[in-house]
Formats: structure tokens, sequence, C-alpha cells
């Protein structure tokens, strides 16, 4: 299947359009189980579901959040972590129970037991209705870095240099970052919906190579062209570099 492509005129309007295909699955399965990414990308989209709420548009009391990943050694308190991204930008504004929220800790001390848990509470659930996913600059989705195998459940990645040095962004303070826990590109692909959102320039051309280049593990973006039910929701900007 080829992913739908949707185009908007800006971030704003990308980012309300990423928040309502959450609020349609929501009205349509209030219990739906949703995995939803933290980084830059999606801040508008969270702006977005905390306005809807606010206004009683949506109701997320019934859902399941499962994190997409983090890095290991940090965790729930730790500056610029995936879960404090999170917590401060979606899971606290919209009030998640804590008994909704599934999020691997990155400290835990037997990481594939970490793997194990998540697997098993996501099998537990018939899988995830909805992931949304941002792009890296290296084509990864999550944390599945260039050359993971498709056959991955949830895993520890070992981080792309490149992936490392971008990731410094989301800290105030100089973080080494070597390793991950992340969803599997198994989870990516038996996930009933996969939304990748892009925004800006800069993301232009790794959208276009999700799109153009034959399915590759070296580029695991590529691997949404093999799904069922894939879009691709995008400002003009990250749309750019896509023939039209
Ligand atoms: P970003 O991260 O939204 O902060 O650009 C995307 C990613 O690395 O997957």
């Amino acid at each position: 299947m080829v992913p739908k492509i949707s185009i908007y005129p800006d971030y704003n309007a990308m980012s309300q359009a990423a928040a309502d295909r959450v609020i349609a699955l929501l009205t349509r399965k209030p219990d739906s189980v949703i995995c939803l990414p933290s980084g830059s990308t999606p801040l508008g989209m969270f702006r977005a579901l905390a306005a809807a709420n606010q206004k009683g548009e949506v109701d997320f009391s019934k859902c399941i959040y499962i994190g997409l990943d983090e890095w290991i050694g940090l965790g729930a308190g730790d500056e610029g972590s995936c879960r404090d991204l999170l917590d401060r930008d979606f899971l606290k504004p919209i009030g998640f129970r804590e008994n909704q929220v599934v999020f691997f800790n990155g400290k835990a001390m037997d990481p594939e037991a970490e793997c194990t848990r998540v697997n098993k509470i996501v099998e537990s659930f018939g899988g995830l209705d909805l992931i949304v996913l941002g792009i890296g600059m290296n084509g990864h989705l999550a944390l599945n870095e260039p050359g993971t195998p498709w056959d991955t459940y949830a895993h520890i990645s070992e981080l792309d240099p490149l992936t490392a040095e971008v990731g410094q962004k989301y800290f105030n303070k100089p973080t080494p970052l070597t390793g991950g826990i992340t969803v599997g590109i198994r989870h990516i692909l038996e996930a009933e919906t996969a939304i990748l959102i892009g925004s800006g320039g800069a993301k232009a051309q790794v959208i276009a190579r999700a799109l153009a280049f034959p399915v590759t593990a070296d580029f695991p973006a590529t691997v949404l062209q093999n799904h069922m039910n894939a879009e691709f929701i995008l400002d003009e900007e990250a749309g750019s570099g896509l023939k039209r």
C-alpha cells in the first residue's frame, strides 16, 4: 500500500490535522491504545489535543497511552527524557491517570525484561490502534535505527551517532546518549493505523527518501510503504521534496 500523503500549509495546520486523527479515533473507539511520540514535531499536535480536551471535544479517560521510546539510563523525573517531555507536553496537561500510561523505564535494572514487560502489555491489548511517529535525520522511526530487523518488537537499540548528536536538543546540558529502548518495527507494522508527522525543510529530504527509496532496513521509515494504513501528515516545507 502506498502511504496516504496529506500536506498542510503550515505547522499549525499540520498539527491540527494530526490531532484531528487522534480525536476521530477516540470518538469512534474511546478505549483505543495509542502510541504517540515525544520530540519537537508533536508539540503542536499536543497543544491542539489539550485545547480540544479543555473544550470537551475529546475524552481521553478510557484510552491507554503507550510511550514510544526512551533513552537508556533516563526516565521519569530526568529533565529531557522522553517521559519528562511527554509528562510536560501531553500526559499532565490532559490529566492522564498513571494506570492509563505504559512507558519504558530507561533506568530499568534489566532492560530486556523491561522490553518483555511492555511487549506483553501491548499484546494483552491486542496491539496498537494508532501509532504516531516522527522521523529522524537518518530515517529512524522511534529509536529503530538503520539496520534494525523488521521482525522486532520492543528492543534495546544502539544509537547512531547522528541520533545521539541530534538528541542533544532535548536537554539543557550535554547528555551522553548511547542506547535506546523502543517499540519495534513489528509494533509499527501491526498498528491499525500509522501516522508519520513531519515539519520543516530540514526533514524534506528524509521524508522524500522514506517514500521514494526501495523498502530497506537501512532506512527504517521506508517500512511504512509496507503498512496497510499509513499516512504522512506534513507541512509544506516537509513535503517540499516530494514530486507532485
Ligand atoms: P523531532 O524528532 O520531532 O524532535 O524532530 C523526530 C525523531 O527523531 O524521530
